[in-house]
C-alpha cells in the first residue's frame, strides 16, 4: 500500500507527472445524466421487497417526563404494523450522537424522537404516529440564551479552540487612538438540505444493510452499530448519492428507528423525516452573541483584539460552536483576548453547520473590520493589508500558502473597487441607494483518514473505489479526475463506485476535508500502480509518461492493458490525518465583494452583484469548485439577510419550521455571482496540492453584504439576519 509522509516524500508525484490534462479542467459531473434523469438513486428510493414504512412519533413539549402512550387508536388503525415506543434504544438525540433514551422518560427538546409507527403505506404510518397519545408531565424548560449567561460553562477540554487572554484588553482599548466595542448576534440556524434525513433498513439475519443519506459512511457504521447494539462487521450502509449535507447528514433517528423496527416486524423498513422533524431532530447551528472589541494606533495597526462569545447547546452536550476560529488565524495584535461560554438550553443540541466556526464568527469579525477601518479613516482593504500577518498569529509557523492580499487585489481591481464612494449614502439610483462591501474569508484546512483501491483491468479501463460520498460536491467526478491524471486515462475509461461501507473507509465529506483526503489516497493508489507499471516497462516512474491509455518510456509505447496482462493490477492508498506537515500554518483564504441595493423608503435590500476570489490550493475541477464557491456565498447572503430559526420562548419550539417560513435565498434573491480562484499548489498541505475549499466561500460573503448595506445607507445593523424592519 502506498502510504504517505509528508515531510520525508516529494510531494505530489503522480500529479506532477501528469500530461493526460483531465486535472483542473472544469469538466461536467460524470454522475451528472444520472441525476437530471431521476436514475441516481437516493436513500429513500432504493426498491426494496416487502418494505414497509416508519413514520417518526415526537414529543408534543419540549420539556417534561412521559408518563406513558395511548397507544390503542393507532394500532387498530388499518395496514397498521406495529407501534414502536418501548425499546430503550430509541435514540434522545438529534444524530444519535447522545445517549439512547433507555429508560429515561424524560423530554428535553421540542419534537423529541419517542418511538416510531409502521404500517402498510407512508400515509397509514403518517396517520397513525399522529393517532398515538403521548402522556407527558409537562415542566417549564429554558430557551433563552442571554438570560442563563450566569449558568455557562467554558469551552469543553478537547475543543481546538481554548481560552485565550494575552496582555491587557481594557488597557489597550482605553490607549487606542480607534477602537470599536459592538455586540453582533446571529440566530439559531438549520442545514435544511433539499433531500431530507431518509433510510431503509433490511436485516439478513444478524446482517443489516442500511441505505440512507449521509456524509460519512465510516462513522455512520459505528455509531448505528452502537446505537443496536450489534458488532460493526454486521452492518453495511450504502449511501451512493446525497441530496446536500452540510454537516447535519451524520447518523439520524431515520437510521436508528428503521433498524429497530424492521428488526422488530421482521421485514425491510423506511423512514423519511418530515421537513417540520427535521428542525427539531436534526442539530442545529447555535445562535451567537459576539462582544468584538478591537483597537488600532495612529497607523491603522490593530492593537488589540477581543471576540468573546456566547453559545447554546443541548443537555446532553455536543460539539461547541468555535466562533473565533477565523480570528485567531486571520490577524494578529499584541493584545488577544478569545473567549466562548456554553449556555445550556432545553433545546435540540447544536452541531456542526457548513464552515463551523467561520461562517457566523466571519459575519461579526469581517463587519467590525469594516467598522474599524471606517473609524481609521482607512480604506478597508488597506486597512487589511497594514494588518498582514507574516506568519500564523497563534503558533508563529509560517504559512504554507497566503494569498488574502492577492485576491483582495484581484478582486477589487476587477469588481470596481475604485468607483465605491467611501462616503455611505452618496450612490443612488433612483429610490435605491447603492453600495459595495468587503470581508476576508478564511477557512482552516483539515485532512483525515481516507483509503482507497484502484484497479487497472486487463481492458485498460480503470476501477476507483472507495466509501467517499458525494453530496453534490463533485467527488465522483474529482476522483475519476485524479486518477485519470495519474495513470494518463481519458474520463471514460474511470468507473468511480463510491457510498458503500464495504469498500475502503474513506475521510467521507466534511469539514472541507473530502476532496484533499479521499484525492489524497486515489493519487496514492496510483501510484502504487504506476510502480508496477514502470517496473514492467523496465523503468524508473519519472521516466514514464502516461497518456491515452499508454505508457511511453525510450522509443516504447504499450497500451496499459497489454501491460496489465491477464490479471488486473491493484493499488491502494492511505492517506492519514494530519499527515499534512505541522511546521506550517495551514489555512484557505479569499476576499467577498458584494454590491447591494438598499430601498430608500421601504429598507428592502437586493443583492446586486458578488464576486469571490479563493486560493484554496490546486483546483481540481474549475466547474464543480465554481459551484462549490457560489453555493458558500449564497449561504453567505442568507446568513446576512434571511435565516433566522425563530424561537418560540414559551413552548421551545422554531415557529418557521418549514421551508416556506425559514427563508433561505431563492433563485431571485441572487444576482449574477462571480468566482475566481488563485491557484496555488500547496506542498505542504497533502500529496495533490488541495486544500479545502467549500466552507471558505461562506466565510466573510454574510459580512461582504452587510459592509456594502452599510456603504449603501449609512445603517449598521448588527442584529442578524438584517431584516428591512432593522435597516429602515
Ligand atoms: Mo461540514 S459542517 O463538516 O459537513
Amino acid at each position: 500500500m502506498a502510504d504517505y509522509k509528508m515531510d520525508a516524500d516529494h510531494p505530489g508525484t503522480a500529479m506532477a507527472r501528469g500530461v493526460q490534462g483531465v486535472l483542473g479542467k472544469g469538466l461536467d459531473r460524470v454522475e451528472g445524466a444520472l441525476k437530471v434523469t431521476g436514475s441516481a438513486t437516493y436513500g429513500y428510493e432504493h426498491q426494496i421487497e416487502n418494505v414497509a414504512y416508519g413514520f417518526l412519533i415526537t414529543a408534543p413539549a419540549a420539556k417534561g417526563k412521559v408518563t406513558g402512550f395511548d397507544t390503542q387508536a393507532a394500532r387498530i388503525m388499518p395496514g397498521v404494523l406495529d407501534i414502536i415506543v418501548d425499546d430503550p434504544r430509541i435514540p434522545r438525540q438529534a444524530a444519535a450522537f447522545g445517549p439512547a433514551r433507555a429508560g429515561n422518560e424524560a423530554v428535553d427538546h421540542y419534537d423529541q424522537v419517542l418511538g416510531v409507527a409502521v404500517a402498510e403505506s407512508f400515509e397509514a404510518a403518517r396517520a397513525a404516529a399522529q393517532a398515538v397519545i403521548v402522556h407527558l408531565g409537562r415542566e417549564q424548560g429554558t430557551f433563552d440564551t442571554m438570560a442563563n449567561v450566569a449558568s455557562a460553562s467554558g469551552p469543553p477540554k478537547d475543543t481546538r479552540l481554548q481560552d485565550i487572554a494575552k496582555g491587557d484588553l481594557d488597557q489597550a482599548m482605553a490607549a487606542a487612538v480607534a477602537s470599536i466595542d459592538q455586540v453582533y448576534t446571529t440566530p439559531n440556524q438549520v442545514h435544511a438540505a433539499m433531500e431530507p434525513h431518509a433510510s431503509i433498513a433490511c436485516w439478513d439475519g444478524d446482517q443489516l444493510t442500511l441505505y440512507s443519506s449521509l456524509q460519512i459512511l465510516k462513522v455512520a457504521k459505528q455509531v448505528l452499530a452502537k446505537a443496536i447494539g450489534i458488532a460493526a462487521d454486521r452492518v453495511r450502509i450504502y449511501s451512493p448519492y446525497v441530496g446536500g449535507g452540510f454537516g447535519g447528514k451524520m447518523l439520524g433517528p431515520d437510521a436508528v428507528l428503521a433498524a429497530i423496527a424492521a428488526q422488530r416486524i421482521g421485514r425491510p423498513v423506511k423512514i423519511a423525516m418530515a421537513r417540520q422533524q427535521l428542525f427539531h431532530n436534526v442539530y442545529r447551528r447555535t445562535d451567537t452573541h459576539q462582544r468584538l472589541r478591537l483597537a488600532a494606533d495612529e497607523h491603522g495597526r490593530l492593537t488589540a483584539i477581543g471576540h468573546d462569545s456566547i453559545v447554546s447547546q443541548g443537555p446532553d452536550g455536543g460539539m461547541m460552536e468555535p466562533v473565533a476560529l477565523g480570528t485567531i488565524s486571520l490577524y494578529d495584535a499584541p493584545v488577544r483576548h478569545i473567549s466562548h461560554k456554553i449556555v445550556t438550553l432545553d433545546m435540540v443540541m447544536a452541531g456542526a453547520v457548513r464552515a463551523p466556526g467561520e461562517a457566523v464568527g466571519m459575519l461579526a469579525l469581517e463587519t467590525a473590520i469594516d467598522e474599524l477601518a471606517e473609524e481609521c479613516g482607512r480604506d478597508p482593504i488597506d486597512f487589511r493589508r497594514l494588518n498582514e500577518p507574516k506568519v500564523d498569529p497563534m503558533t508563529g509557523a509560517p504559512f504554507s500558502t497566503r494569498a488574502l492580499i492577492d485576491c483582495l487585489d484581484w478582486g477589487a481591481e476587477h469588481f470596481g473597487w475604485t468607483h465605491r464612494c467611501p462616503t455611505p449614502g452618496q450612490t443612488r439610483d433612483g429610490e435605491w441607494l447603492i453600495g459595495m462591501g468587503v470581508a476576508a474569508a478564511v477557512r482552516i484546512n483539515l485532512m483525515m483518514d481516507s483509503e482507497a483501491r484502484v484497479t487497472l483491468r486487463p481492458d485498460g479501463r480503470a476501477r476507483v473505489e472507495t466509501d467517499m460520498t458525494d453530496i453534490g460536491t463533485g467527488s465522483y467526478t474529482i476522483l475519476a479526475q485524479i486518477a485519470g491524471e495519474a495513470l494518463g486515462l481519458p474520463l471514460d475509461c474511470i468507473d468511480v463506485v463510491l457510498g458503500d461501507t464495504d469498500l475502503p473507509p474513506a475521510a467521507g465529506s466534511g469539514g472541507s476535508f473530502g476532496a484533499a483526503s479521499a484525492g489524497s489516497s486515489v493519487a496514492l493508489a496510483c501510484e502504487d500502480i504506476v510502480a508496477t507499471l514502470a517496473e514492467r516497462m523496465d523503468t524508473a516512474p519519472e521516466e514514464m509518461t502516461l497518456k491515452d491509455g499508454h505508457a511511453i518510456a525510450g522509443n516504447r509505447r504499450m497500451p496499459l492493458g497489454q501491460l496489465v496482462g491477464d490479471a488486473p493490477l491493484i493499488g491502494n492508498g492511505k492517506i492519514r490525518q494530519g499527515s499534512n506537515a505541522k511546521t506550517y500554518s495551514q489555512a484557505a483564504h479569499g476576499a467577498q465583494f458584494a454590491e447591494v441595493a438598499v430601498n430608500a423608503i421601504t429598507g428592502e435590500v437586493r443583492m446586486r452583484r458578488m464576486l469571490g476570489v479563493f486560493e484554496a490550493g490546486r483546483i481540481l475541477n474549475a466547474k464543480t469548485a465554481r459551484s462549490q464557491a457560489i453555493g458558500g456565498m449564497i449561504w453567505g447572503i442568507g446568513y446576512a439577510l434571511m435565516e433566522d430559526a425563530v424561537l418560540d420562548q414559551r413552548t421551545g419550539q422554531f415557529v418557521n419550521h418549514d421551508l416556506g417560513e425559514y427563508h433561505v435565498p431563492v433563485h431571485a434573491d441572487v444576482p449574477h455571482l462571480d468566482v475566481h480562484f488563485i491557484e496555488r499548489i500547496d506542498e505542504h498541505a497533502n500529496p495533490i496540492g488541495v486544500k479545502g475549499l467549500g466552507e471558505l466561500s461562506i466565510s466573510g460573503a454574510g459580512a461582504a453584504v452587510t459592509n456594502a448595506i452599510y456603504n449603501a445607507c449609512g445603517v449598521r445593523v448588527r442584529d442578524f439576519p438584517l431584516t428591512l424592519d432593522k435597516i429602515l
